[in-house]
């Protein structure tokens, strides 16, 4: 009797799956944006300066244009110790490509860093400098071949950029033992193509001592890559077919609880996946427009010893060369220099997993296309977040409800000639995976759970030149360890673009988007015990005119602007808002509010121009020869969109 009354306990004790942010978890974030900022969250009135010009080839303006991700500032101990230590130096520049920067990390021994079993908190400090013409490079850093950062570069200047700040106190495992930091930021100068940017980047680490009031949260007590474990070159997988990557990992038989972290990110044929054209319709465009085929929905699967654990409905991240990419500078879109990572609990795999043997992790990328399901390429990479404890786990799974495939619906039409095509994609998943375990604490029943919901709508025009797409990925994933919840993420990521790239092949072309993206987010990450949320709802419009030899994609003048209004909180108590528009390759308006204003305050009202700045030009002087044998400026393929411009 007794047994079955926690039985009924722990199932009625179970939060339904909502399939987005409920009204409670965003009311808050809602309401707070509506009223607007505080007399005192501006940065300040318009400058009364000229604005200066940042972006033209003879400015002088000595101090660099900021560009920024918004993002909530990491929570840590107020009026506590803290220690700051150099986790690495380096200079990306020429023959940086594919060879990436190595140091040795000790964990730091200062008195002010309080010994490893003190630390409430560690944030990185990635800083990137950068002055001159380059495109957006993507970066990852890890630690003892784990992930800990992925991120794009901006844009450069002709004056230079900075950036970012990230928690990364759930990865406090690894940062207790001494190991090797591995960055790559993969750059090519090349004076044919008018790239002469290197980024001069400075890693460091601050460790925040526990306080009274903020001790040292319980963090996952072991950390393993799923990475390829290479030695000297980037650590992350690169999928082109649909094998994946694969990492043998064993399992101490003392875990208690096994989660998953990923991260995943689409790259060349990839890089716009949500925009991708359903196969069903590709042959219906001249290939002239670059449309990329294999339609748009991806999904990543965590694949372990050939059964599927678990999916990942990504967030799109925009890089700052994005479709069109004045609109990213100098701000970014949501998730730019800090993407989101996302979770898998596979601790109602342990029974069969624990045995102190190797077993095969996976992490694969399905797509709508014939094998291979995906273009080329994704880059994804993990870790499994470990906690131990004494006895070995037994128990059974009772459940394991998971389709190999999500059910997929494609469907559209097109008009007389095929000057209108639209098209739909609509695809649907629930995972249950429940297991009965016997471990530390006794018997308890394991329940992880996903129900997400996906819609991507596309129409064109003009044999395609002109496209809208509208995607809402939207969902729950969930874990109730014995009633109690271990890990919950809520999430809705709607995304609406225009594209017209009408007149893009003439001599003089041009092309334009206008994009609304929001980032819609509760996230209750396994271990640390704390809830937060995040509304990021932005819009952005630019325009790039280009070089006068067709076919050379070479951009001589745009124009972009982009808003976002931005809230977090944590059930810390801990806020932060932020209400920020820029112009132009100007600031427009700056306000911040909430708790956490003081760690990332708005930028300096010098920088705030009414108007916003002037846009970018570039010299038709300084165009890039014909002859380059550089396949993103060859006249003689067809240009996808997704080589995207170097401002
Ligand atoms: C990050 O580091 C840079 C220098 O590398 C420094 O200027 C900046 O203030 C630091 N930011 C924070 C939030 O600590
Ligand atoms: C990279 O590491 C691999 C494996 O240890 C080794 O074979 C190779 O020579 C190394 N390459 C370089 C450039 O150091
Ligand atoms: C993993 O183990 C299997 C079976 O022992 C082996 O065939 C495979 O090469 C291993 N994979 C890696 C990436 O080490
Ligand atoms: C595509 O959708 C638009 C807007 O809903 C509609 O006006 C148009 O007739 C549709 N075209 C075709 C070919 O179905
Ligand atoms: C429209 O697309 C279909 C499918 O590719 C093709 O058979 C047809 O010739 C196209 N019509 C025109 C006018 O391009
Ligand atoms: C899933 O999305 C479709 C299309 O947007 C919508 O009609 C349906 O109601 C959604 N289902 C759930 C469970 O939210
Ligand atoms: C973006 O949102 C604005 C304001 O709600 C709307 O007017 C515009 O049509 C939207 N653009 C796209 C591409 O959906
Ligand atoms: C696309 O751009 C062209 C050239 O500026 C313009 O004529 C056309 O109206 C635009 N199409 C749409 C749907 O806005
Ligand atoms: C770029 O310059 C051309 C020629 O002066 C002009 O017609 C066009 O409007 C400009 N485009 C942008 C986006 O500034």
């Amino acid at each position: 009797m007794y047994s079955l009354a926690v039985v009924l306990v722990s199932l009625l004790s179970v939060v339904p799956v909502y399939s987005r942010p409920s009204p409670d978890e965003l009311g808050l974030l809602h309401d707070t944006l509506a009223r607007g900022p505080p007399p005192d969250a501006l940065s300040s009135s318009p400058n009364a300066l000229n604005p200066r010009v940042p972006l033209s080839t003879n400015d002088d303006t000595p101090s660099p244009l900021v560009d920024l991700q918004v993002y909530a500032p990491p929570i840590v101990p107020r009026n506590g110790r803290s220690c700051e230590i150099v986790l690495l130096t380096h200079e990306f520049g020429d023959g940086s490509y594919g060879v990436p920067a190595i140091a040795e990390y000790t964990p730091p021994t200062d008195h002010a860093c309080g010994g490893v079993d003190k630390w409430a908190a560690i944030t990185l400090n990635v800083t990137v400098y950068s002055i001159g013409t380059q495109y957006d490079r993507l970066s990852s850093l890890y630690l003892s071949h784990v992930e800990i950062l992925r991120h794009s570069s901006a844009e450069p200047t002709k004056t230079g950029t900075v950036w970012t700040v990230k928690d990364v106190t759930h990865y406090s495992a690894l940062f207790r033992k001494p190991g090797q930091i591995l960055m790559d930021f993969s750059n090519i100068i090349s004076a044919d193509l008018g790239l002469d940017a290197s980024f001069h980047v400075d890693v460091t680490a601050a460790f925040h001592v526990a306080t009274p009031s903020f001790p040292v949260p319980t963090t996952s007590d072991l950390i393993l890559p799923l990475s390829n474990l290479s030695p000297n070159t980037t650590n992350l997988f690169t999928i082109e077919d649909d094998l994946g990557g694969t990492t043998n990992i064993t399992i101490p038989p003392s875990t208690q609880q096994a989660f998953v972290e990923i991260y995943a990110s689409g790259n060349s044929n990839e890089e716009f996946w949500y925009l991708n054209t359903p196969d069903e319709f590709l042959d219906r465009f001249p290939s002239s427009t670059g449309l990329v085929g294999k339609g748009p929905f991806r999904e990543i699967q965590l694949v372990l010893d050939g059964r599927l654990a678990g999916v990942v409905w990504p967030h799109a991240v925009i890089y700052t060369g994005g479709i069109t990419p004045t609109n990213w500078r100098p701000l970014t879109a949501y998730g730019t220099y800090d993407q989101p990572t996302y979770y898998i609990d596979v601790t109602p795999f342990l029974p069969l997993i624990n045995d102190d043997k190797q077993h095969a992790f996976t992490l694969r990328v399905q797509g709508q296309g014939a094998s291979p399901s995906i273009n080329s390429n994704w880059f994804v990479s993990g870790s499994v977040h470990l906690k131990l404890g004494k006895k070995r786990v037994l128990g059974k799974m009772t459940t394991y409800d998971v389709q190999s495939n999500p059910s997929l619906k494609t469907t559209g039409s097109a008009s007389n000639g095929n000057i209108t095509v639209n098209t739909s994609v609509l695809a649907q998943r629930t995972v249950l995976i429940e297991s009965e375990l016997h471990g530390d604490i006794g018997r308890q029943i394991v329940r992880f759970e996903q129900q997400l919901n996906y819609s991507n709508l596309q129409r064109y025009e003009d044999d395609g030149w002109v496209q809208w797409g509208a995607q809402l990925t939207e969902g729950t994933s969930q874990s109730v360890h014995g009633g109690r919840m271990a890990f919950r993420d809520t999430f809705s990521y709607p995304l609406d673009v225009f594209s017209n790239y009408s007149l893009y092949d003439m001599q003089f072309g041009a092309y334009g988007s206008a994009i609304n993206q929001t980032f819609s987010r509760t996230l209750q990450s396994p271990f640390l015990g704390l809830t937060h949320t995040i509304l990021s709802v932005q819009h952005a419009r630019g325009n790039v005119g280009m070089d006068d030899t067709p076919g050379l994609r070479h951009a001589i003048n745009g124009t972009g602007a982009t808003d976002q209004q931005f809230a977090f909180s944590s059930t810390s108590g801990e806020t932060y808002f932020r209400d920020i528009a820029a112009k132009n390759d100007g600031w427009l308006r700056d306000s911040v509010w909430g708790t956490l204003k003081a760690s990332e305050p708005p930028v300096p009202k010098n920088q705030i121009f009414e108007g916003g700045g002037h846009g970018f030009r570039r010299s038709l002087s300084t165009r890039r020869s014909p002859r380059s044998s550089y396949d993103t400026v060859s006249c003689s393929t067809p240009i996808s969109r997704a080589q995207v411009e170097a401002l």
